[in-house]
């Protein structure tokens, strides 16, 4: 037999963002996807019966931090569950590999793992382990500014200087060679904001040269965000690698309401250099608690603290008021901790999130003990909250930012789409019943309406006698893809 499934009846929305079609979707026995008419002839193992559900490429969730979750908790249960197949791991400028500690774990290292889960002094040594774990969704691996950083210099509160500027030039064309993607930088974090633009624009200069991709944690969303967003258009624009902002947003109450500003800017910028961006669909976001966003402006939830566990869940309000301490004073003695900061505005998260190059990524936080809701409900968010609940965008759109753009972006070769030949990450789901059961009070909840899911032809969930699942590859950079040449960038000339 050719085929091992046939899904039929459904309504199958491509992932290109163009308007459902009428098909019945086969998966061959090398787990590749065969579009057929309806009701065509087709002897397969398994027959879907799938009327009145919704049939979509798998998920792609760009913004993760899931670097050794995938090797630790491989079933990925929080990601799997939202009909992700395939996540984006070293964001932030934070990868797993290639990593040598010495000594400490530098922040934010410790959001993806504690320092005996760094064991991967090679890109090369990532890929095997994860290979190895076989987890049950796709890998893509970013290579952290900031891991390259730890690598090789003494100080992180200071810039690279020239030999360990080429030390991490080497390190990472080795990683690129090996498979990784592309290059994050985490440039507001302390680790790595010292590091000047041209510290990042020797890295990128490799980037270039192996048609990889840049993704940066801005040097800040707060008031200074436009010349942030400038800053990364200039490194990106160096020598002309796709940029990809991450988690945009406007961050800090003096800051709301400039969502309009910071696109417009965007628009402007983009008409010559390749860009997209993610965005999770909540309002606040979620990191290490960090003194410098301590305010009395909009609430702060402690998630995790190593000296006072019990107060993960608690305001940092209510703890500093029965401390009787200052709030900036509480958040010191609860340090190292992890925190929920309610810093945007609701009107501004809309108007990222429905802005057309604007990707679905969770950026959830996976060892956090008490995470923000987005680890387990990003996606079925967006698709039941924003888009059938709230018409932010049509459905074709909504699941096109999750598939179809990532894909192109992220360079993924074959994937986000069905159509003949790709790849069959699939997701089915019942788009009348779709929902985020995650909440802020209770955030380890898998979704509801998310009726199954296909990676690599393989079926991953729900868990079942169907479901040997963990079929999930390390997807490696393209080879066949040569690097973009890009559209000639204007201020070039003016950063050399
Ligand atoms: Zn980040
Ligand atoms: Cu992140």
């Amino acid at each position: 037999m050719k085929y091992t499934t046939v899904i039929r009846g459904a309504r199958v929305f491509d992932g290109s963002g163009s308007e459902e079609k009428d098909l019945d979707i086969a998966i061959n026995t090398s787990g590749e996807i065969s579009v057929h008419t309806p009701g065509a002839d087709i002897s397969a193992k398994h027959v879907i019966d799938a009327e009145g559900l919704c049939l979509a490429p798998g998920f792609i969730d760009v913004h993760t931090h899931d670097d050794t979750s995938v090797i630790k908790t491989p079933g990925m249960e929080f990601k799997i569950s939202q009909g992700v197949t395939t996540v984006v791991v070293g964001n932030c400028g934070i990868s797993a590999s290639p990593v040598t500690l010495s000594g400490h774990l530098p922040n934010p290292m410790n959001l993806i793992g504690k320092k005996e889960d760094f064991i991967y002094p090679e890109f090369a040594d990532y890929v095997k382990a994860v290979e190895h774990a076989r987890p049950a969704v796709n890998v893509a691996a970013l290579i952290g500014h900031t891991s390259l950083r730890n690598n090789h210099l003494s100080d992180l509160l200071r810039p690279a200087n020239e030999g360990e500027i080429i030390a991490m030039q080497l390190q990472l064309r080795k990683a690129l060679e090996q498979g990784a993607i592309g290059l994050s930088s985490g440039l507001a974090y302390d680790s790595a904001f010292e590091a000047p633009e041209s510290e990042v624009k020797a890295l990128i200069e490799v980037v270039a040269n192996a048609g990889g991709i840049y993704t940066t944690h801005m040097r800040t969303e707060f008031d200074g965000i436009l010349n942030a967003i400038n800053e990364a258009f200039d490194t990106a624009g160096h020598r002309r690698v796709p940029l990809i902002i991450s988690h945009l947003k406007c961050a800090g109450a003096a800051n709301w309401g400039r969502s309009d500003e910071v696109l417009k800017l965007i628009s402007e910028r983009r008409k010559s250099h390749q860009f997209a961006c993610d965005c999770y669909p909540y309002s606040a976001s979620s990191s290490n608690l960090d003194p410098g966003q301590v305010t009395d402006e909009n609430d702060i939830y402690i998630t995790w603290s190593d000296p006072h566990p019990e107060k993960s869940g608690r305001l940092l309000a209510d703890i500093a008021a029965k401390w009787d301490l200052p709030l900036l004073d509480a958040a010191y003695k609860l340090m190292p901790a992890g925190a929920v900061y309610y810093c945007m505005s609701e009107p501004d998260v809309q108007n990222i999130l429905k802005y057309e190059k604007t990707m679905i990524g969770s950026d959830g936080l996976p060892y956090d003990p008490h995470p923000h809701p987005r680890l387990w409900g990003a996606f079925p968010r967006v698709l039941g909250h924003y888009c059938r609940d709230f018409s932010l965008f049509d459905l074709p759109t909504a699941i096109h930012k999750m598939t179809g753009l990532p894909a192109q972006e992220f360079r993924l070769h074959k994937r986000g789409q069905i159509a003949e030949g790709f790849h069959a990450d699939l997701v089915l789901f019942d788009f009348e019943k779709i929902k985020d059961m995650a909440t802020y009070e209770n955030p380890k909840q898998p979704a509801d309406g998310i009726k199954m899911v296909w990676v690599n032809g393989i079926p991953g969930y729900p868990k079942g006698k169907q479901s040997p699942g963990r079929a999930g590859k390390l997807l490696k950079k393209y080879a066949g893809q040569p690097a973009r040449p890009g559209k000639v960038f204007d201020t070039a000339q003016k950063n050399p």
